[in-house]
């Protein structure tokens, strides 16, 4: 591996697994993969726009360490992740002839690597995956921690299993090409892990924000290998989400209803909505006289300058109502017996999970929020 990579554990016992992080790693994942396959050959399953872009450099990189790559290709968003979706890529890797010991490479964005690991969780009663993102999203998120899920009528990863890959390999030079808004919405996720756990990461966010908007690559390096290391020790602790994992929902009940009634289906990306999300719940958790103000206003503010938009009237899809956002956020995942469950804080790097949120003091924010 070249000095230039670095490796992040995330220690599952017999489940652990490295992400590598860098720039080039892209150009290395031959070598890297290499040491795991008993036969030189991978199932890639490649979104169709990281293939275009960057399919060029996994091909090379699988052919010089001898490995061959048996190519799904799948089509860019979000409906992707259903299941006539699964059943396109499980039809494709059998036809294939896919066996028990073979590896897929999910090589894309969070939609890929979702269906992909999903993919391999059940293809003959499961195979090993490996996790190449190509956003910012899906490297410091959903590549780690072994979630992988499909959408349903009645709701966004309703189904689905943990299936931890067995390697991540984060390339930063492939996020030269993401769209602008992809890439803060990506920062998105980055800041909220400062702003759960780690005052001194927020701080670092903080000060480097406009430069991390504007995508200066050695920051991205840092960002995402701290991002990393910092879900691989929630991770370690709580691996299936039974505790401490659900902090890393921060924003993520305002942010399902932001997208659950965004005016047209997708129109505001994840990340946009958990930007938002975040700056409502320490504006919320500022109004139930949790958080002092001063600390939300820091937390607004550095969302902002991140390039993402804190004001609900502003965000893309709005107009948002009270009724229907209330309406989503009861059928969060996170709630059980008949309370909102939300993610709160105290201050910065002081979230807490708040299992008895009373609904009508959110519907009174909500009507504050949209007004
Ligand atoms: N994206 C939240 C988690 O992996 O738990």
């Amino acid at each position: 591996m070249s000095a230039g990579l670095t490796r992040v554990p995330v220690q599952l016992g017999a489940r652990s697994y490295d992400v590598v992080v860098g720039e080039g790693a892209l150009a290395e994942a031959g070598s890297l993969i290499a040491p795991f396959l008993s036969r030189k050959r991978v199932f890639v399953a490649a979104d169709e726009n990281a293939e275009s872009l960057h399919g060029h450099i996994l091909r090379d990189a699988l052919s010089a360490a001898g490995i061959e790559g048996v190519w799904v290709r799948v089509p860019s968003g979000e409906q992707q992740k259903s299941f006539a979706g699964i059943e396109a890529m499980l039809d494709a890797f059998l036809a294939k002839g896919i066996e028990r010991k073979d590896f897929i490479v999910a090589f894309g964005g969070g939609v890929v690597g979702d269906l992909a690991g999903f993919a391999a969780a059940i293809v003959k009663r499961g195979v090993d995956f490996i996790q190449i993102p190509t956003t910012l999203l899906s490297q410091v998120d959903s590549s780690v921690g072994g979630k992988t899920a499909i959408n349903t009528a009645a709701g966004k990863n309703l189904v689905g299993v943990f299936h931890q890959p067995r390697l991540v390999i984060a390339d930063i030079r492939v996020l030269k090409t993401l769209p602008v808004r992809e890439l803060r919405a990506g920062l998105a996720e980055v800041v909220k892990y400062g702003l759960i756990d780690d005052t001194e990461f927020f701080e670092w966010v903080e000060a480097n924000a406009a430069a991390l908007g504007a995508g200066e690559p050695s920051l991205l390096v840092e960002a995402v290998r701290r991002s990393v290391a910092a879900k691989a020790a929630v991770v370690a602790r709580d691996e299936h989400e039974t505790g401490d994992r659900a902090l890393l929902n921060l924003g993520h009940t305002f942010a399902h209803a932001i997208e659950a009634c965004a005016r047209m289906y997708g129109q505001v990306l994840h990340g946009e909505a958990v930007g938002a999300g975040m700056a409502a719940a320490f504006r919320f958790s500022t109004k139930l006289g949790l958080c002092p103000g001063q600390d939300s206003e820091r937390a607004v503010k550095a969302i902002a300058v991140l390039g993402l938009e804190t004001d609900w009237r502003k965000l893309p899809g709005a107009p948002y109502q009270t009724a229907p956002l209330l309406e989503a956020m009861r059928h969060d995942k996170k709630n059980s017996g008949g309370t909102l469950t939300f993610i709160l804080a105290k201050g910065i790097g002081q979230s807490f999970i708040d299992r008895n949120v009373d609904a009508a003091q959110v519907e009174a924010f909500l009507e504050e929020l949209v007004r």
